[in-house]
């Protein structure tokens, strides 16, 4: 296991989704000096690396996840000087930057995909996957992760590769000048300061060359894709490369987003040795979807969202850090998925944020997740801007469901439940824009927002605050940064109870995931330190409420 005390480790990480954090132009977008201007209150909530999801130029078919210039910040979000004032400010607030990395794919407007369908034997064809066509079909059967084949024709019999949109090319790894482009492009960024990269859709650079064709398994007649690129193996060759060129040199922080890792690839993800410092896994995220496919819901339970936790707890344990999360701008809102009707609120908030962010590794909080945020409604398909939600719509559709049921489905698990604008005040433009926003308002911002939630000491807001304030800046901060995880009284259903553990120091955390009472032994005298609500700790038993989390320090 992994002692040494890398800065990242004590990191509390705040990620931010530009587009919808704060606009200082009134243009309904929001932009960096909109994110310099909030920095007192990152501060004040006590988070120390922002990560900003992309913001370099780009078309936005995927909210910046399809890049057309890798050198230059969309003039939508600002400009260079701009993000260089951002590191600057944000190192005066003792708070790191950390910028997305998307370098599985670009965007088809980038000018070396336009060179490359220009021109057949220009050096940027290499850049890409162009395959002829089988028999005027697509050379495989795969199904790309937004739908549709994974093939996209470009009219002269040849077609080029894509594991998202078809206006994201997957970029070819296999082209050594291409990595060394892309080297150099991540050491540029690197050089102005940045804290590190979170790495996204890494575990897809390398490909099965010959694309087989695999089983279908949808009404659209394709398969999935992950048996041909997700985590396949020779991918160690290239992310070791990447790390030893860039990363390692800087000292910086990266966490890759890495669905498809198995247990037995950990060390070489993030062992001491490792690629990254840390991954995003998706075994508890995942969990309530059945292959990904959000009308396909899996029916899940507490116990194996405990599984799902705890194993990959200590999986990351065995071997180095984890990255924990339960929000992002992938997914809804936390209390929606994983709490019922009853207690999406600010008690349930606290509950969820106990849980995990007291877990070993490094706590990520998304915008708006400090606030107890839950899902918006959508009310019809038009409403949705994020692609992925329309054609997770149009194949719900297609596998026989009713409009409305698609409707529910798709707004159960949509990323525009995560991505509209951030509630700063009551106001009726929510303090984000002085103009019309790109997209919607959540209809409750005028009772959940920052402004109403910042003097309240018993706000969502304050109760992260303590929680970092406990795992920071406390005598159990050893245990709760470094310690071990334990997981205890499993034999107790529905309750997610652990123990961190340090030298002399140690923290038990209890959080009872049901509408029921529970009750737990204590087999030695424990003090309380944190709870969402009232505790009935006696001498050697705790009593805990139901959706009731509590944070004891052993004595
Ligand atoms: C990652 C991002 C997601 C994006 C996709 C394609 O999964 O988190 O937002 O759509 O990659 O870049």
């Amino acid at each position: 296991m992994q002692r040494k005390k890398d800065w990242w480790k004590a990191a509390n990480v705040y990620q931010i989704y530009p587009k919808s954090f704060c606009d200082s132009n009134g243009d309904g977008f929001g932009d960096l000096k909109g994110i310099i201007s909030k920095l007192d209150y990152l501060q004040l909530l006590g988070v120390d690396v922002l990560w900003l999801c992309p913001i370099y130029c780009s078309p936005m078919r995927d909210n910046g996840y399809d890049i057309s210039d890798y050198y230059n910040i969309d003039p939508r979000f600002g400009t260079m000087a701009d993000l260089d004032e951002l590191i600057a400010e944000a190192k005066r607030h003792g708070m790191q930057i950390v910028m997305d990395l998307v370098i599985n794919h670009c965007s088809d407007q980038n000018h070396w995909f336009q060179e490359a369908l220009r021109d057949k034997n220009s050096p940027y064809r290499d850049y890409f996957i162009f395959r002829e066509g089988k028999d005027g079909k697509a050379p495989c059967n795969w199904r790309s992760i937004f739908g549709g084949s994974v093939w996209e024709p470009t009219g002269d019999g040849a077609y080029y590769f894509h594991t998202f949109a078809k206006e994201q090319p997957d970029l070819n790894w296999e082209s050594e000048t291409l990595r060394e482009e892309l080297y150099r492009m991540v050491n540029f960024w690197l050089d102005k300061g940045l804290g590190g990269f979170r790495v996204d859709a890494i575990t897809y650079i390398k490909k099965n060359p010959a694309f087989p064709d695999f089983a279908v398994d949808g009404a659209d007649g394709l398969a999935g894709l992950n048996p041909g690129c997700q985590n396949y193996p020779g991918i160690e060759v290239f992310l070791g490369e990447l790390a030893a060129r860039t990363f390692h040199q800087h000292g910086c922080m990266t966490v890759a987003e890495a669905p498809g890792v198995p247990e037995a690839g950990m060390e070489d993800f993030v062992g001491e040795n490792g690629f990254f410092s840390m991954i995003f896994t998706f075994d508890h995220a995942d969990m309530d979807v059945l292959d990904g496919v959000w009308c396909r819901p899996s029916g899940w339970t507490v116990h194996d969202f405990r599984q799902g936790l705890f194993d990959s707890q200590l999986a990351s344990q065995r071997v180095g850090w984890a990255a924990n999360y339960l929000e992002n701008h992938d997914q809804p809102r936390s209390l929606n998925k994983y709490l019922p009707a009853e207690i999406r609120n600010a008690a349930g908030a606290k509950f969820l944020a106990t849980l995990y962010y007291l877990l070993r590794g490094t706590p990520y909080i998304y915008q708006g997740e400090e606030l107890g945020l839950v899902n918006c409604p959508f009310e019809s398909v038009e409403e949705f801007d994020d692609l992925s939600s329309v054609d997770q719509y149009a194949r719900g559709l297609e596998e026989g469901l009713s409009e409305s049921e698609a409707l529910r489905l798709v707004n159960a698990r949509s990323r525009d439940n995560s991505r509209i604008p951030f509630p700063w005040d009551g106001t009726e433009k929510a303090g984000f824009t002085t103009g019309t926003p790109w997209i919607k308002f959540h209809p409750a911002g005028k009772q959940i927002n920052a402004q109403t939630q910042i003097s309240n000491s018993d706000s969502v807001f304050s109760y992260y605050r303590q929680l970092i304030q406990l795992r920071n800046h406390s005598v159990y901060s050893d245990a709760l940064i470094y310690g071990d995880f334990r997981p205890i009284c499993t034999e107790v259903e529905n309750l997610l109870a652990y123990t961190r553990e340090y030298e002399e120091q140690k923290v038990l955390v209890f959080c009872n995931m049901q509408a029921a009472f529970c009750t737990v032994p204590l087999y030695q005298p424990a003090k309380l330190l944190l709870s969402n609500g009232n505790v009935e700790l006696e001498q050697d038993v705790l009593t805990l409420h139901p959706y009731q989390a509590v944070v004891l320090g052993g004595q």
